[in-house]
């Protein structure tokens, strides 16, 4: 374990060391990751930073204004709308990988955009310990922004927390001061909602996704799980007032896990099941089933796709 004053201390030493006069931007999430290395990356350098958030609108609920609340201090940061270009990248998109890839290059291009804009020489990263296994072991092709580095000119990528477990990450962030809703959020997909919709993304099924996801998360945080959301499967017949829907299935998932590598479904008592069930089909009107997802990680992985 780190000692993070420590940490702190050798991080921002090093980000100011490479960056030196030069300017550096970082992709945001909303993620504990990225929030961390901003934070300390601002530490660093102040103003040589552009913190960047691309609203894929494939993010959390009130994602925009959680980004905005938390780095409120930094005038430098950029919000790009770029919802309608990465529906129109996924257009008729089914497969899982295919919808990776266009999310990332549709990434890089936003990214890329705004780099030039501001003349960025360095990167910084939110890697972590975890993202560099991961990607050796090719599980997934997880997409942070991994193809940037070739896409952009950077003089250097500073990763500061590439070294860090998760738990670590999360205690750095509260000697950082970051919030609560920051330092012990659950961990989110960088390909973002697009990988809780099975098949074809759309505006609808994505807020769908969106919605059921908040609920879930509200609804399950006594549990503590390392991460619960909703998926939507498909569409399956319901009966809603005296009419028969074709409406969507959502699928609710919580799991237990160290590293997301492995996991465990969550049992959850039946009460809190149908009050889910309950809350997700009486706020939206073309949801007509939930199902709970009671499988392990292997052989399911946490997400669907
Ligand atoms: P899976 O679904 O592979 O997820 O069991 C393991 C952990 O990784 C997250 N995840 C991703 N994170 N880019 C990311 O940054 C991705 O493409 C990606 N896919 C999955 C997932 O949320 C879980 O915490």
């Amino acid at each position: 374990m780190v000692e993070t004053g420590k940490f702190i201390e050798s991080a921002v030493a090093e980000i100011r060391e490479s960056v030196g006069d030069g300017h550096a931007i970082i992709a945001l999430s909303g993620g504990v990751d990225s929030s961390v290395a901003a934070t300390l990356a601002y530490k660093a350098i102040g103003e040589q930073l552009t913190p960047v958030y691309v609203d894929t609108g494939l993010m959390r609920k009130g994602e925009t204004d959680q980004i905005r609340k938390t780095f409120t201090y930094m005038s430098s940061l950029e919000v790009v709308e770029a919802q309608e270009h990465f529906l129109d990248a996924l257009a008729g998109v089914t497969d899982p990988e295919e919808k990776r890839q266009v999310i990332g290059e549709q990434f890089i291009r936003e990214f890329e955009t705004v780099a030039r804009e501001v003349d960025a020489d360095y990167l910084v990263q939110g890697t972590i310990y975890p993202d560099r296994i991961e990607s050796e072991g090719n599980i997934k092709s997880h997409h942070n922004v991994g193809g940037l580095p070739e896409a952009v000119d950077f003089e250097g990528i500073v990763e500061p927390c590439r070294d860090l477990y998760k738990d670590e990450v999360r205690d750095v962030a509260r000697a950082l001061g970051l919030e609560d809703v920051v330092a012990e959020r659950m961990p989110f997909p960088g390909p973002g909602l697009a990988v809780r919709v099975v098949g074809a993304v759309t505006e609808e099924n994505v807020a769908v996704a969106r919605e059921a996801t908040a609920i879930v998360e509200e609804e399950l945080e006594a549990y503590d799980p390392w991460q619960a959301f909703a998926a939507v499967l498909g569409r399956a017949t319901g009966v809603k007032g005296d009419n028969r829907v074709h409406g969507y299935v959502v699928a609710v998932r919580s799991v237990e896990s160290r590293d997301g590598m492995t996991a465990r479904a969550q049992e959850l008592d039946w009460e809190t099941l149908q009050r889910i069930q309950s809350r997700i089909t009486g706020s939206l009107p073309n949801v007509s089933r939930v199902v709970y997802d009671v499988t392990h990680k292997p052989p399911a992985t946490i997400e669907y796709e």
